[in-house]
């Protein structure tokens, strides 16, 4: 299995978004974006009509922070996603939206709030083609780990060996080997790509946890 890298373009510089963006793009595996309501989370960012503008080749991880998904789900697709995450406490008919996502054309993945146990996407699971475990409590970048969430992720490697894992929140190469060695494949990380002097020295710092799989 593969580690990927999945830089979140949540404190990027959007007003130089696709400029910043093609310089990381021979590195990484996917651009995480976090869509943000001001409902669901404390956090309002950007939504369809700007991912839209996104030009890059690189898959887009489409991270949805908002109530109500299933209404969203086709503007994102259309705008450009690659993977739709959608959160488990925010969708009322999870397998409906699931699919719905699916039917769309894009990998579907559900995400699990740091309070949210597993049993509540039990049954949904062999539809996933991803589940994000976050580290966080979700709504912003800049925040500590959270390692009892590892848990999580060591049950679901247990039982789904195949299964992409993401974890995402306060990772770098330190909270990265902890997730890689619990099961995690797929890194989410801010803060400690972009604010670092050199974000692509880190890329390659995370890529190199594969040694701990
Ligand atoms: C938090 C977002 C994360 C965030 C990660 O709600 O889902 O993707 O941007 O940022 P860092 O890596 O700084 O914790
Ligand atoms: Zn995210």
């Amino acid at each position: 299995m593969k580690i990927k890298i999945a830089p979140s373009i949540l404190g990027i510089d959007y007003g130089r978004l696709n400029e910043h963006l093609a310089e990381l793009a021979p590195y990484v595996d996917y651009f995480h974006v976090d869509v943000m309501d001001g409902n669901f989370v404390d956090n309002l960012t950007l939504g369809a009509p700007v991912i839209k503008w996104i030009n890059t080749d690189v898959p887009l991880d489409v991270h949805l922070m908002i109530n109500n998904p299933h209404k969203y789900i086709k503007d994102f697709a259309e705008a450009g996603a690659y993977s739709i995450t959608i959160h488990a406490e925010a969708s009322k008919h999870l397998s409906d939206d699931i699919q719905k996502i699916k039917d769309a054309g894009c990998k579907a993945a559900v995400s699990l709030n740091p309070d949210t146990p597993i049993d509540k996407i039990s049954k949904v699971l062999p539809m996933l083609d991803m589940v994000l475990v976050m580290s966080v409590h979700p709504g912003f970048g800049g925040q500590t780990f959270m390692p009892e969430v590892l848990e999580k992720v060591k049950w679901l490697r247990e039982h789904y060996p195949n299964l992409d894992i993401q974890i995402d929140g306060g990772i770098n190469d330190e909270t990265g080997q902890l997730a890689v060695k619990a099961g995690a494949n797929v890194l989410v990380a801010g803060s400690y790509i972009l604010k670092n002097q050199d974000p692509i020295k880190a890329i390659e710092k995370l890529r190199a946890l594969k040694e701990y799989m």
